[in-house]
């Protein structure tokens, strides 16, 4: 009892001690929440109930994380109406005894899907039920401790066409709205994002996904944010101040924005000059976040070297994350430490006012 009344609880004194991890401090976590700013990663399950250094620096330096698979629906519905959420529990388990928030990614995408939706049985009338069943389920399964859910992942093409895939070509684009109604009647709490790459910048894509996502708004669906993915090449495929535009052109019919799936990926083993091109990416991004009224969230793509699709993905690449494998911070992660402790930077000209 006098344990419990120091705040000291059973599950406190049982944890193993922290294994040593490279320090960094002021750490990310506490500059961003000093700063109102969503700190997060996406996390490797396996890599965060194995690897106890992993565990440990990610629960000192960021405070939101998002499964880079594990709430995919190839994983949570193997099999139509069999639902594993395991592998997702553990990690929201692990969240909240760390005081995380959670980013749930994602619930209707082209990739990662089981095999039995597309199998012929799946008629139109087929797939649209089994989205309603399984958004229902999932988001329904988590109510209550999800922030944001990236609800409707990468619809648009790279020309700004709707991407042909198994829901366009079955359901139209009549999938997106209903995807977004069903998310929010399974959990009215949570702010449901579109997230996209290559929508950082002025082009087909980018103008076809604000114009989705403004008929959306007009029409009284509950999307509330837009999601900026930023896997970057380096160097200089990267324009910040054109994020910064693109933020604000989004915030404009009332959207939230968020960078959620960063990386630069370089090629290894990087020169001193690549790790500090990067860095200047990472702030970059953050910067813009900063600037923009509507940010208040920037996740990388993973945390560490030592996990990510980068190299499998990408032949060649790796190098692509603010930690190096042996969970040190690289020049990334000071500049995102200074970035975030450093003065607010002002809107960018002109976005104010729209
Ligand atoms: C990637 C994962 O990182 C890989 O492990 C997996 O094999 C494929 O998917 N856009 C997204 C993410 O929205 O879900 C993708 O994650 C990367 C691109």
């Amino acid at each position: 009892m006098v344990l419990a009344a120091l705040g000291l609880t059973g599950a406190g004194l049982t944890r193993p001690a922290s294994p040593a991890v490279p320090v960094l401090v002021p750490t990310l976590r506490s500059l961003a929440a000093a700063d109102g700013i969503s700190f997060g990663a996406a996390v490797d399950v396996s890599a965060l109930l194995g690897d106890p250094g992993y565990a440990t620096q990610l629960g000192a330096q960021y405070d939101m994380v998002t499964p880079e698979n594990v709430m995919k629906w190839m994983y949570t519905e193997p099999r139509p109406g069999v639902y594993d959420f395991r592998a997702a529990d553990a990690l929201v388990g692990f969240a909240r005894a760390h005081g995380m928030k959670v980013r749930g990614h994602n619930l209707v995408w082209f990739e990662q899907n089981p095999v039995w939706l597309t199998r012929p049985t799946m008629t139109p009338g087929a797939l649209a039920g089994a989205l309603r069943r399984h958004i229902t389920a999932e988001v329904g399964h988590f109510r209550g401790r999800i922030s944001q859910w990236d609800v409707v992942n990468e619809a648009v093409d790279d020309d700004g066409a709707l991407r042909r895939d198994v829901w366009s070509s079955a359901l139209g684009s009549t999938y997106i709205a209903e995807a977004f109604r069903w998310a929010h009647a399974a959990d009215p709490g949570a702010v449901l994002f579109y997230n996209d790459y290559g929508i950082d910048k002025p082009g087909p894509k980018a103008d076809a996904v604000l114009a989705l996502l403004t008929r959306l708004r007009r029409e009284g669906s509950p999307v509330g944010g837009v999601g900026f993915e930023l896997h970057l090449g380096s160097p200089a495929d990267f324009d910040a101040g054109a994020l910064a535009g693109m933020m604000a052109r989004f915030a404009a019919v009332g959207l939230a924005t968020a960078v959620t799936e960063m990386d630069v990926r370089l090629k290894p083993p990087a020169p001193a000059g690549a790790l500090d091109a990067q860095a200047v990416d990472f702030a970059g991004a953050l910067q813009d976040c900063r600037a923009q009224p509507s940010c208040h969230t920037f996740v990388s793509w993973g945390y560490t070297d030592l996990d990510s699709w980068i190299p499998g993905t990408f032949p060649g690449f790796g190098q692509a994350l603010p930690f190096d494998a042996g969970l040190r911070p690289k020049p990334a992660a000071y500049a995102l430490q200074s970035g975030l402790a450093g003065p607010r930077p002002r809107p960018p000209t002109g976005a104010a006012r729209r």
